[in-house]
């Protein structure tokens, strides 16, 4: 029976924890290839990705399958086929896997709705909603270099909340893991205005407040894409006000560690020093990506 992975929403705490396990099993090169042999696992994005895409394209190559990858740019998407009719016609050709990503809140769950029974879809994204496997892959990580209870951790969400489906995922995540305290740092125009926050301890627009003795610091992109015109003054204001520093970091736990979903402004959300410092794990994500999308897809996919 294929099963979709829409949103974390829809797994309770021990469905994540049963897929972190799986995925840290995976840091072995165990030979998995006859998972999923012989079934088509397509890469369908219509939104740009260098990480998801390429991560589940590793993954799904890692677990045996035949990996189909849609580039919107030259699709006939650009003549005006819908997503429903591109999804269909992939169907029709013996694929089972689709990993989706969407510019749209709730279009990969629409596109769900309608596939064939035996069909799976797993969400890479959809507009500022969910990337739930962004948010297992960065539970892997902070299990790692902190233990599986999360109970006694303080994790700092910081920058653009508002815009970020990493942000929703992660909170979703951390709140069914019970961690200790979630805080969550924006400037008041990049906060979202619904019940995303309601896990949260502490909401503030100081940075300083929101790191002191944090154990996990999470940076998220400025999403400009995403954004109307004046949510941020300016760059350097931003760098200045939100920016993660090494002087900033100093102010947190000293064996703090530091995500960032990626792709990283650097000088902006981030500096060189801390991104590429002893204390960022933001390659151990990427590496974690992979594994998590491993067992998210033979969750999806796999006979038993
Ligand atoms: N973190 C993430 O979703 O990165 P990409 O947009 O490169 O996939």
């Amino acid at each position: 029976m294929a099963k979709h992975l829409l949103s974390l929403r829809d797994l309770d705490s021990g469905e994540i924890t049963a897929l972190l396990d799986r995925a840290a099993q995976f840091e072995e090169r165990v030979d998995a290839r006859d998972r999923l042999a012989g079934l088509g696992v397509c890469t369908l994005f219509f939104e740009p990705s260098t990480r998801t895409r390429l991560s589940f394209q590793r993954a799904a190559q890692r677990l045996g399958a035949d990996v189909l990858n849609f580039e919107v740019a030259t699709s006939s998407a650009t003549k005006g086929e819908t997503a429903l009719d591109t999804l269909k016609n992939i169907e029709a050709m013996g694929v089972r896997g689709f990993v989706v990503r969407a510019r749209e809140d709730g279009a990969v769950a629409a596109l769900a709705a309608a596939a064939a029974p035996g069909t799976a879809l797993v969400n890479a994204g959809d507009g500022r909603h969910q990337h739930p496997t962004q948010g297992l892959l960065d539970m892997l990580t902070i299990r790692e270099a902190k233990g599986e209870d999360l109970s006694k951790l303080a994790v700092a969400i910081v920058g653009d909340i508002r815009h970020s489906r990493v942000a929703r995922s992660d909170l979703v995540a951390l709140t069914k893991l019970g961690a200790g305290e979630i805080r969550a740092c924006a400037p008041a125009s990049l906060l979202p205005d619904d019940d995303t926050l309601e896990g949260c301890r502490i909401v503030t627009d100081d940075l300083d407040a929101a790191i002191a003795d944090a154990d996990v610091v999470m940076t998220l992109r400025l999403q400009r894409e995403r954004m109307e015109e004046g949510l941020v003054e300016s760059l350097d204001d931003y760098h200045r006000d939100f920016g993660i520093t090494s002087e900033r970091l100093g102010r947190a736990k000293p064996d703090a560690i530091v995500l960032h979903p990626g792709p990283m402004n650097r000088g902006v959300e981030i500096s060189d020093e801390v991104a590429d410092g002893p204390q960022s794990r933001i390659l151990r994500q990427v590496v974690n990506g992979v594994k998590v999308r491993m067992a998210v897809l033979e969750r999806a996919l796999a006979a038993d």
